[in-house]
């Protein structure tokens, strides 16, 4: 029987959405308020979803606390309480936008989980704005 269990986290970072090439004005026309030169944060609230078949042992998709750990070592550790253009290797190069967080978290994690189990990322950005990856 095919199920998914969904672990939610909270990690906050600061982050600026900006190309290196434009000047400040016209950062500002592409990216808003999220190109303001001195960084801003935001409460990221994060989906990880696991899909596979039920234990018929464990009654698990899959352990719990197990993924916990695994979110906590990848995501929350590197990322929580950290601007993540200046102190994360993973955005130095790449726009840190809601959609880049989830593809690069999706990554770390994907890397994590025996390829028998299915995985959906959704990252919420503020209350009205998320993303899911793969779509
Ligand atoms: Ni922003």
């Amino acid at each position: 029987m095919r199920s998914s269990i969904t672990r939610r986290e909270i990690f906050n970072s600061a982050h600026r959405l900006f190309k290196p090439e434009l000047t400040d004005e016209e950062n500002m026309a592409l990216f808003g308020k999220c190109a303001y030169p001195n960084y801003h944060g935001h409460n990221y609230e994060l989906h990880v979803t696991l899909m596979g078949h039920i234990d018929p042992y464990t009654g698990f998709v899959y352990n719990i606390a197990e993924l916990k750990k695994i979110i906590r070592e990848e995501v929350i550790e590197p990322f929580d309480h950290k601007n993540l253009n200046l102190d994360t290797s993973d955005f130095a190069l790449l726009n840190p936008t809601v959609e880049n967080i989830c593809v690069v978290i999706y990554d770390k994690i994907r890397s994590r989980i025996a390829t028998n189990y299915d995985l959906k990322i959704r990252l919420y950005e503020t209350i009205r704005n998320y993303s899911d990856y793969p779509t």
